[in-house]
């Protein structure tokens, strides 16, 4: 049975339509995504649709949130099966809007944040959370969602959009859903299509890495730096896998611990082939 979900490429209709939900008493749930929904997505889409009595999800592939280096040509993009995947998991309406609605002539207006943007993946990738934070605080402002979902899995992501709510008091609250995975472990990512047979087998040295981390730091072993130096052995049993980072961070400052407690979180990037994939868990482990 194919479900409809209203599709909405205007962000005044869209507003309109939440308003008059709010209006009535309802609350609404927003799922920012760039389509190509797998069940990590749909998972969020879930959340929202149990805690919310109606969700919206975006599916927009922000550009400003990828290096002109980067992939944002051949991104995945599949808007009919997204909407009809949305709707079985339990959206009212998908907000699909056309590059001239949120980045219109002349626009000039971008969201910065210092510190914890300059680590990590914006070392690797240095105007990606200026994108990312610009249309999650547009989105937000589009779609006055009560509360909003997040993957797990972009860990860092997480964290800049928590603090841009909080220091900018957006009124949206935040809700952060744990990591889905494929059967072997791998993390589900939208760019988990690029990946050929022979990398798909190897893309698993990440969730390996972590996994490692995390036994040995439920042995007893608490030095950040041996960690780390256990992630990148793992990562080298891989010879397709390039890491580009393996660490073990502070959750709230992101900085490298010297000494890991049962909040630090191991985080890595690597590139697997041509497609570069990223993952994280807590050392104390995932239920964490
Ligand atoms: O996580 C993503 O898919 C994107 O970074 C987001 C939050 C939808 C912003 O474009």
């Amino acid at each position: 049975v194919r479900i409809a979900v209203r599709q909405i490429a205007e962000p005044e209709e869209v507003r309109g339509v939440v308003r008059t939900w709010q209006v009535g008493g309802l609350t609404v749930g927003l799922v920012p995504t760039m389509g190509a929904l797998h069940d990590g997505h749909l998972s969020l889409i879930r959340a929202s649709a149990a805690d919310c009595d109606h969700t919206v999800v975006s599916i927009y592939v922000n550009p400003t949130q990828f290096a002109p280096t980067e992939d944002l040509a051949s991104y995945p993009r599949s808007l009919e099966r997204d909407c009809t995947r949305a709707a079985g998991a339990g959206a009212d309406a998908v907000f699909c809007p056309p590059d001239r609605a949120m980045y219109p002539d002349g626009f000039a207006t971008y969201v910065v944040q210092d510190g914890l943007t300059d680590v990590l993946e914006g070392r690797s990738r240095p105007t990606h959370f200026r994108g990312v934070l610009t249309v999650v605080c547009k989105l937000l402002n589009i779609v006055p969602a009560d509360r909003a979902y997040f993957g797990r899995k972009d860990f860092q992501q997480t964290v800049v959009v928590r603090r841009m709510v909080r220091d900018l008091n957006l009124p949206t609250d935040i809700r952060v859903l744990p990591t889905v995975r494929e059967p072997d472990g791998l993390a589900m990512s939208s760019r988990n299509a690029y990946l050929n047979d022979e990398e798909r087998g190897q893309a698993v040295c990440l969730v390996r890495a972590l996994r490692r981390a995390c036994a040995l730091f439920a042995g007893g072993e608490t030095d950040g730096d041996a960690l780390r130096q256990a992630m990148r052995s793992v990562l080298e049993e891989a010879p397709l896998a390039c890491a580009d980072y393996a660490d073990v961070v502070d959750p709230d400052t992101l900085e490298p611990v010297e000494v890991a407690a049962g909040k630090s979180v191991a985080v890595l990037a690597v590139r697997v082939g041509g497609t570069r994939l990223i993952d994280n868990m807590p050392v104390a482990g995932e239920a964490i």
